[in-house]
């Protein structure tokens, strides 16, 4: 039974996809516009692994949509692909409503289709999983309680405007058409092969180079963080036993301010490579103009999925920030490439642009 994955080449969906054949044989079609945060090189583990079909193309794209819908008959579709960072969507929020919005809702009508086509049992058997955010539900004061799954929606990013647009979407589709659906709300990850511009890879990057570590604001903003593998992890969870038209919100109950992120950063590059004249990279740290309407902190509670489906996560933010920061020591050659932007040479190559 196939699955249609879509975003795959991006940070999650390519530990998804990785994590998902190393565990079923069931066949991936990823299907990833390529945006500069797709990168083929993720999927390298995959090489002529004829389990993954990688198909360059847009959610967008009604056309290809269904035809990949029709040739593959997944039993599944998980929605991935997004314009993800918070700091672009201020700059300029044209591609997250595209992508977010109406990439969403194009990938909706053409599951629906497909979906009412089906014979009874393959329409039963099928999910469409819809991969969101807990910045849908706005930011928190420091002694509110963490968001549960009926926390009102507060969007006050562009980003998370427009990924709560595309859940409200699909909560419509179930509710209307009855669309089999699951929509995860997961919190902040940090992993292998995440794009460095988000916080956990930039500073990790950032201090090897010599570079100053950007820290917005007083650094007292406060995120929960989830080891990448874990939400793939509860996604699979989530995909096979979810209840239809539920949402599940996933995190790692470990709320920190940023400033301990990058503390901690510091500390373990400290002691894995330290700098050639022994002072610590906290030395690197720079403290920069605050990000417009920074969210002050997001926390997550994870009861529903943990009591339901049996999730936990399997890493704590000390394994799982060690893991991460000796996998980027360990990798500069994928570091270089996303850097230089040397990976988007192989999409000109293979598909002859940018
Ligand atoms: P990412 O930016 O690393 O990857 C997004 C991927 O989607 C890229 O490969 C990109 O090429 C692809 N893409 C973008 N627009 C597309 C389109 N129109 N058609 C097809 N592919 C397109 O993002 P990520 O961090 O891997 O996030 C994946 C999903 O998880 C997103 O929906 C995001 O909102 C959600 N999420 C992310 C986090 C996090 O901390 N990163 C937390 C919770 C939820
Ligand atoms: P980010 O990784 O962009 O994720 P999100 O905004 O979706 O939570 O940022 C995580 C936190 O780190 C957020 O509070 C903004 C802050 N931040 C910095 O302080 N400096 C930086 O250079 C970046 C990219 C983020």
């Amino acid at each position: 039974m196939t699955i249609l994955v879509t975003g795959g080449a991006g940070f999650i969906g390519s530990n998804f996809v990785i994590d998902w054949l190393a565990a079923s044989d069931e066949p991936v079609v990823n299907l990833d516009k390529l945006t500069y945060a797709g990168n083929v090189h993720n999927l390298a583990p995959l090489a002529g692994d004829p389990r993954h079909i990688f198909v360059q193309g847009d959610i967008g794209d009604a056309g290809l949509v269904g035809a990949l819908l029709a040739q593959h008959q997944p039993c599944a579709v998980l929605n991935f692909a997004a314009e993800s960072h918070v700091d672009r969507s201020i700059l300029g929020p044209g591609e997250f409503i595209q992508t977010n919005v109406v990439g969403t809702f194009h990938l909706l009508e053409q599951v629906r289709d497909y979906w009412a086509a089906l014979d009874a049992l393959a329409k039963a058997a099928f999910r469409l999983l819809h991969v969101s955010t807990d910045e849908v539900y706005g930011s928190l004061s420091a002694s509110d309680p963490a968001f549960t799954e009926t926390h009102r929606y507060e969007p006050n990013s562009l980003y998370s405007a427009s990924k709560a647009a595309s859940d409200h979407l699909v909560r419509a589709y179930h509710h209307t058409y009855g669309l089999p659906v699951l929509t995860t709300n997961c919190s902040n990850n940090y992993g292998p092969l995440h794009f460095p511009e988000k916080l956990i890879p930039l500073m990790i990057v950032n201090a090897q180079a010599g570079k100053p570590l950007p820290v917005y604001g007083d650094g007292q903003q406060i995120r929960d963080w989830l080891y990448v593998k874990d939400h793939c992890s509860a996604i699979r969870a989530v995909l096979a036993a979810g209840r239809l038209g539920e949402t599940y919100n996933i995190g790692g109950w470990n709320e920190k301010p940023n400033l301990e992120i990058v503390h901690t950063v510091c500390d373990l590059l400290d002691e894995l490579k330290p700098r050639a004249d022994r002072q610590s990279y906290r030395s690197q740290i720079s403290y920069v103009t605050d990000r417009p309407g920074h969210d002050r902190r997001y926390a997550i509670d994870a009861r529903k999925i943990e009591q339901e489906l049996g999730w936990k996560p399997a890493e704590t933010f000390q394994t799982g920030i060690r893991k991460t920061v000796q996998w980027y020591l360990d990798h500069p050659d994928w570091v270089a490439q996303v850097q230089s932007g040397a990976y988007r040479d192989w999409v000109a190559m293979q598909y002859g642009q940018a």
